[in-house]
Formats: structure tokens, sequence, C-alpha cells
């Protein structure tokens, strides 16, 4: 496992393998399957301060390629999550394998109290902040709706906790590169990306749009071309450790996104197609490193040339 080892800047982790938030539920779903300890770590779902009840069905539809969602951020609130998983997240920890808090907010001061209750727990190895979410106080638009906005809201959370701090950004732009300046400005450790973008179904059937909310999250094998753009554009203007993810299914595409600059990667909508993917990739991305006998940074050394 020596061989899989991911350290630059803060991203210090035992292998690249992640699972992606909302994918993966807080880990203890997955038991039943494999040993969840072997990952690099987890991304717990989207957590607020509160609890949610999320977006009124459907909330899942399969399309061609992949899935559309409007979860709307169902969760029973960070104390609730604490006071239910810390003892695993703990163990977790223990054995190695990150967690990760997936933090959401309606305003600047929702995410800095998720973090404080968070700090205070101790249970989390880094803070993915999802900065798609809508900025309530802001008429409802996203808190990456502009570099400015995102760089105000990284730099107000940055302020309120030593914790590494993993800024999760939006596919859903012309660009990612002046977001990721913005998010390293203020202080970001760690960028990730891509999260799912818009898109819409219609059931002809009935004859209006399958979500309640019209618009939805697109994922799955379809994206994947789509974030290793934003990663590549990402990669062109920082140094700062990052993680890719968007459509990986197989060790390919794992090495594809290691070419485009990636640091470690997280397995989302695939999860849900076959439950053992994220485990059943780090053996065979074990196995790949050990039959060339190459260390992963060595692998990425070499995909990354060529994209030079
Ligand atoms: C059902 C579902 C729920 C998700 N919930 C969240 C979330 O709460 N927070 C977040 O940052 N991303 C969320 N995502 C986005 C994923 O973490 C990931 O960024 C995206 O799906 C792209 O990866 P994939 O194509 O491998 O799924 C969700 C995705 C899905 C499919």
């Amino acid at each position: 496992m020596q061989l899989l080892q991911v350290s630059k800047g803060k991203l210090k982790l035992k292998n690249p393998i992640l699972t992606a938030s909302g994918t993966f539920g807080y880990g203890k779903e997955f038991e039943d399957f494999y040993d969840v300890s072997y990952l690099g770590g987890i991304t717990i779902k989207g957590t607020t301060l509160n609890k949610k009840d999320g977006n009124f069905p459907p909330r899942i539809y399969e399309s061609s390629g992949g899935i559309l969602n409007s979860i709307g951020l169902a969760n029973p609130g960070i104390k609730k999550i604490i006071m239910e998983n810390k003892t695993y997240f703990e163990s977790l920890k223990n054995s190695g394998c990150s967690v990760i808090l997936n933090v959401n907010g309606e305003d600047t001061e929702e995410f800095a109290k998720v973090i404080e209750i968070a700090d205070e727990a101790a249970c989390f190895s880094y803070y993915e902040i999802n900065v798609s979410c809508p900025n309530v106080k802001k008429g409802g638009i996203s808190f990456s709706s502009t570099p400015e906005t995102l760089f105000e809201l990284v730099k107000f959370i940055r302020k309120r906790t030593k914790n590494a701090l993993i800024i999760k950004l939006s596919p859903n732009v012309q660009s990612v590169a002046p977001f990721v300046k913005a998010s390293e400005d203020a202080g970001a450790d760690c960028i990730s990306l891509i999260n799912t973008l818009k898109g819409i179904s219609i059931d002809l059937n009935l004859k209006k749009p399958r979500f309640t909310n019209v618009f939805a999250g697109f994922s799955g094998p379809s994206i994947k071309p789509i974030a290793l753009y934003h990663i590549y554009e990402a990669r062109r203007v920082t140094n700062l450790p990052i993680i890719g993810m968007g459509g990986i299914s197989n060790l390919n595409d794992i090495l594809e996104f290691f070419s485009v600059g990636a640091d470690a990667i997280a397995i989302g909508t695939m999860n849900f197609v076959n439950p053992c993917i994220a485990f059943n990739l780090l053996t065979e991305l074990e196995k790949y490193c050990e039959s060339s006998l190459k260390t992963l940074d060595s692998v990425k050394l070499e995909f990354q040339a060529w994209m030079k």
C-alpha cells in the first residue's frame, strides 16, 4: 500500500481512491460489501446545520449515460450525524482512511457553524466546501456565481478553522480557472471537481419536467470528458492538490484523471451501479503499480508527460 500514498501539500492519503459526496452515504452502508477502511477516504453526504427533508420526489432519474438527481441535501443535520457516526468515523481515521465532511450552507454563517461543530467533534480529516449551494441572502444564486463571491466565502471559513479546506467547484462555468485562483488566494488547501452539471429531463407522457425544481444535477460516465477538461484547466493555474471526479468507472478513467493533473480521484454515481467499485478499482490500481514496478507518483508523472 506504501506504493499508493498521496502526499501533496495538506492532502495526505494512504491511497488516491475516495468516494464522492452524496453517493456513499456515511460509509457504514457499504460495510456489507467490503471493508471501507481500505479506501484512501470517504466523503460523506452533503451536511447542513439543521435537518433537511430534501426535495419532493422523484429525486433520481436514470438518463442515457448517467443519472439526474435532485436530492435537495436531505440530511439529519451535523449534530445528529456526529452523534450517530462519530465512533465509526474515528475507527476509519485510525486505520488511515480519511473522513471528509461535505459542508453546505444557505449563508456564510451556516457554513461556519457546521464547521465549528465539526471542529469540536474532531472526527473529520478534511472539510469539502460545496460552493454550488444557493446563497439565500443573495437571492438564491450560488456561492460560486463569481470568483469574488467565492473568495469571500472561502476567506470567511478559512479564518474559522485550522482543518484543511477542500473547495468543491462547479462545472457550470465557462472556465474554472478564476474560481481555482480565488479559492487559493482565500486560503484553500485543495480543490475538488467536478460537481454535477445542470440538466433537465421531460416526462412526455405527463407533459411536464420530471423534477419538481425543473433542473437537476447530471452525473455518471457521460460527464467524464467535461471533468477532464475542467481538471486540466485547474491544473494550469494551481499547484494545490486536486481531487478529480466525474464519471469514473474503470482503471483507464483513473489514469486519464492522473494525466490531466489529478492527485486523487473520487468515485460517485458508479457506486450505485456496483457498490464494490471503489474497492475493486483500488485493487486494480495496486496491481497496475506492482506489475509495472512503479510508485503512484511515477505513474502520475508518466501519464502527465503526455499532456505536455
Ligand atoms: C445522488 C447524488 C447526490 C450528490 N450529493 C452531493 C452533495 O451532497 N454534495 C456535493 O458536493 N456533491 C454531491 N454530488 C456530486 C458528486 O459528489 C460528484 O461530484 C458528481 O456526481 C460527479 O461524479 P460522478 O459522475 O462520479 O457521480 C451528488 C451526486 C449524486 C449523483
